[in-house]
């Protein structure tokens, strides 16, 4: 498959894996993106999984067509890339392997082997000669680990972003945003002070296509994709709406949450109800990120926060959620502790607005928790 007359893609679907990274549910799988570029020399643009490395040595020999590269450029050394260097590097001994000084180390790591006698080092700035066009090399460290680069060709005005612009899914499927937007918040939304960064520097060039990793080339309206990455870079509201992720056992917090949804809804905003017993939980915390408020409902359980609302908000913590309005309602028969103590573990997340209104319900829900729903309500809106 060609991106240009002179990049053609030799990536891999991968439709078997059921966790990504070992937490992410990809229900239509993923792609590892591998790419050739042709010129008076030829350059690899990253391996692919290691599990799906003959597939793509088959790819790679097809596009080559009896050529024989020159360069593979490694631009990001997590497995689901770089994983299929060592054999690649067998077949091709007279290739220069090309990547910053900290991938190299990694190199050694995972593979007992760091290419010292046929690698080329690159830092930020750095190019590289094809012969018809020149290679610019970008560090992006911490896009999503600290050895990452991204590489520009000037001929093509092609980006090659490493993990930056993918997203879950296979290349064909209709919709980018809600998969990039759970994949960018899940995997890299740690990292948006860094993200930005890159922006920076990608603002600087004429691009006319990016080739991420994962998921889909971005040939059209490139100016979408990058005004979705400077809000999520940013950590901004993406839209008004509210989401509510609940915790129940029996039901009585579940109603309570179905309640306030319904109130919010009837006051014409936006809500979203999340079942943090059963559903995605990297849904739930791209769409608090989404989403300009959040109310978190659980049940006190062993005198602390029911696990699931537990594990949620520690994903929004590590990802450094910040900026919204939160809402609280705990539930507990005898001694409701779970609001405390939400509040506490949200303590460690910087300018966040918490709600006055905390809806208290003991055992099920009464008049008293009504009003309180609509006092929240009033406070959401
Ligand atoms: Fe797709 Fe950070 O690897």
């Amino acid at each position: 498959m060609n991106i240009t007359n002179t990049i053609k893609y030799i990536g891999v679907p991968d439709r078997v894996t059921d966790l990504f990274e070992g937490q992410y549910v990809i229900p239509n799988g993923v792609t590892y993106n591998s790419y050739v570029i042709f010129d008076d020399k030829i350059a690899v643009m990253d391996t692919v999984d290691v599990r799906f490395c003959d597939e793509w040595l088959s790819n790679l020999a097809s596009a080559l067509d009896g050529r024989s590269p020159d360069y593979l450029i490694v631009q990001h050394m997590e497995p689901d890339h770089s994983s299929s260097i060592a054999r690649f590097a067998e077949i091709y001994p007279n290739v220069t392997i090309v990547s910053s000084d900290k991938a190299f180390t990694m190199m050694g790591q995972f593979f007992g082997e760091d290419y010292s006698d046929r690698r080329l080092v690159v830092k930020d700035g750095a190019t590289l000669d094809l012969g018809g066009r020149t290679l610019t090399f970008v560090a992006a460290p911490m896009v999503h680990w600290p050895e990452v680069i991204v590489t520009y060709d000037s001929l093509e005005k092609v980006l090659f972003s490493a993990d930056a612009f993918g997203r879950f899914g296979q290349r064909d499927d209709s919709d980018w945003v809600d998969e990039a937007r759970r994949y960018y918040i899940g995997i890299v939304g740690k990292y948006g002070m860094q993200v930005t960064k890159l922006l920076a520097k990608a603002s600087t060039l004429d691009i006319a296509a990016i080739c991420p990793l994962h998921g889909p080339t971005l040939t059209e309206n490139l100016g979408f994709y990058l005004e979705k990455y400077t809000t999520w870079a940013s950590y901004a509201v993406e839209e008004a709406g509210t989401v509510i992720a609940y915790a129940s056992i029996y039901g009585n917090t579940k109603k309570v949450a179905e309640n306030l949804r319904d109130e919010l809804i009837a006051s014409g905003k936006t809500a979203v109800l999340y079942d943090l017993n059963r559903c995605d939980v990297h849904a739930a915390i791209a769409d608090a990120f989404r989403f300009d408020s959040l109310v978190l409902a659980s049940v006190t359980y062993n005198n602390g926060i029911f696990p699931t609302m537990r594990a949620f908000i520690s994903g929004l913590v590590e990802r450094g959620y910040t900026g919204r309005k939160v809402g609280i309602v705990e539930n507990g028969s005898w001694a409701p502790a779970s609001g405390k103590l939400m509040r506490e573990m949200l303590g460690e997340c910087k300018n966040l607005t918490l709600c006055e209104t905390t809806v208290t319900v003991k055992s099920a829900a009464n008049d008293a928790t009504a009003a309180a729903i609509s006092a929240l309500v009033g406070e959401l809106k």
